[in-house]
């Protein structure tokens, strides 16, 4: 039997799956709303189809459906009041647990900070100004907006998106070069899909690097082999053979913090031309430098072998999920088949919103305000850090994460244990997995200094500058 779905008189559209598993209908029905009641689909409250339009609704005797009712408030699912009719009782459900691998990090006990990598101050996301553009972007959007589309996005985005990141980060963009995705993680499960297509069966990831960026790459069903990075960022001698692409973080590696040097660009886009590889250049903190102007992207030296990828995770929130790729001409088919495949597009009023926020400059506007905060920030935990460790932050000053380099793996778990013992959260090099090396790599803290909101980040920084002191520091 299938899935019925009633039409209540009171307009509610009320799922319920009858006959399932060959059981008699009272039963099924009984069976479906307790499973509704016990989930949280049927929240405390909710008002149930009278007896009559249930039964009406889906079908079957008016009297299958008071029997069903009358068992589920004896049990105490639903009550019943004379004049108010039946209702999903409040009951108590277990607190449901995150069993996703790539969820995102999991909630912290109340009163801990979090100091680990990966998001900016979420309170700092700029609510009026995305607002406005939602609105001003639905006032003026055409009907056809609406419709499934372009899969490489709304020409109005990838317009907008092409002029930014000529202007801001010096690449060579057209409109039809760009595609939306729904982030940097997007991005590289379709490029690693699409190389694949094209023959490639190993891209080279950063030592140390993300590791869920590691799984994005193997669940296309490409290897991914590790690429030293050494203080000149990753080192372009080490490419392993069978590499048909890599996948670097030039302006700012990941986690270490230092910038590829010219001479690594010019080397790595050699090897390029020199195997007919691909370059991804993960662009995800570009914007944020705060001792001189960024390093302009790679790919405006090679834009035919550097695949560009920016995100807005860093520069408004991860929570938007919305990115973009400028392809080679010759990846534009494959990614956009891999995209097709893949299913997912952003919706349009989000690409419209940030259409506009673009055209208008806001987003320089906000970015500007939030690299300021940043700054400040970064500026407050060296010169704190300098008073109790004797080694400095290892890279440049930029992004939202410092790495500090520390002496022994035991040491980056004592650091850790003791952060969450005195209400702050870190995250070690070490126990992130940035090495996937057996030999494993050298221990460290990447300390995530926007991710706290303002009103917590005095505090952070009086208990770690306490909990590094006499802390066993040494640089990598
Ligand atoms: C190295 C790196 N690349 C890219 C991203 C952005 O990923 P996404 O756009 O999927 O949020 C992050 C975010 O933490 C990152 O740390």
């Amino acid at each position: 039997m299938g899935t019925d779905r009633p039409r209540t008189p009171l307009g509610i559209d009320l799922l319920i799956d009858v006959g399932a598993d060959g059981e008699p209908r009272a039963r099924s029905i009984e069976l479906a709303l307790r499973q509704g009641v016990s989930s949280g689909r049927l929240p405390a409250g909710m008002r149930l189809p009278s007896t009559r339009s249930l039964a009406d609704d889906l079908g079957i005797a008016r009297g299958t459906v008071v029997a069903a009712y009358a068992q589920l408030a004896a049990e105490g699912w639903l009550v019943s009041a004379t004049g108010s009719g039946t209702r999903v009782a409040e009951v108590h459900r277990p607190p449901t647990t995150s069993t996703s691998p790539t969820a995102g990090p999991p909630a912290l006990a109340r009163g801990v900070i979090d100091l680990r990598p990966g998001r900016p101050d979420l309170s700092l996301f700029p609510h009026t100004l995305w607002s406005a553009s939602v609105k001003r972007a639905l006032a003026t959007a055409g009907a056809d907006s609406m419709d499934y589309g372009d899969p490489a996005g709304l020409r109005a985005l990838r317009e907008a998106v092409a002029t930014y990141v000529a202007r801001a980060r010096g690449v060579h963009a057209e409109p039809e070069a760009v595609v939306i995705t729904s982030g940097f993680s997007h991005a590289l499960a379709l490029v690693s899909r699409a190389l694949r297509e094209l023959g490639v069966s190993v891209i080279a990831t950063e030592e140390p690097g993300l590791a869920h960026h590691r799984r994005l790459v193997r669940g296309a069903a490409v290897e991914t082999a590790p690429l030293r990075v050494g203080p000149n960022g990753a080192d372009p001698a080490a490419v392993p053979a069978r590499a048909g692409a890599v996948l670097l973080t030039p302006s700012h590696q990941h986690p270490r913090g230092v910038v590829l040097s010219r001479e690594s660009r010019a080397a790595f886009l050699h090897w390029a031309d020199a195997h007919d590889g691909f370059i991804i250049e993960d662009d995800y903190d570009g914007e944020f430098r705060y001792d001189k102007q960024p390093v302009g992207a790679m790919q405006a030296l090679d834009p035919g072998r550097v695949i560009f990828a920016g995100s807005t995770s860093k520069a408004l929130a991860p929570g938007l999920r919305i990115g973009w790729l400028v392809l080679p001409e010759r990846l534009r088919i494959p990614v956009l088949d891999a995209l097709t495949v893949s299913g997912a597009t952003v919706g349009a009023p989000d690409q419209l919103a940030l259409a506009d926020l673009l055209e208008r400059g806001d987003y320089d506007r906000h970015v500007r305000r939030a690299r300021l905060a940043y700054q400040k920030r970064r500026a407050e935990l060296a010169g704190r850090l300098s008073d109790v460790t004797k080694v400095p932050l290892d890279g440049v000053p930029a992004g939202l994460h410092a790495l500090l380099p520390l002496a022994s793996n035991q040491e980056e778990k004592r650091l850790v244990d003791a952060g969450l013992a005195a209400g702050v959260h870190l995250m070690g090099v070490q126990a992130g997995g940035y090495w996937q090396s057996a030999e494993r790599g050298k221990p460290g803290l990447i300390i995530g200094y926007a991710t706290p909101p303002q009103h917590s980040w005095r505090s952070a920084l009086d208990v770690l500058t306490r909990l590094l002191h006499g802390a066993a520091v040494t640089p990598w």
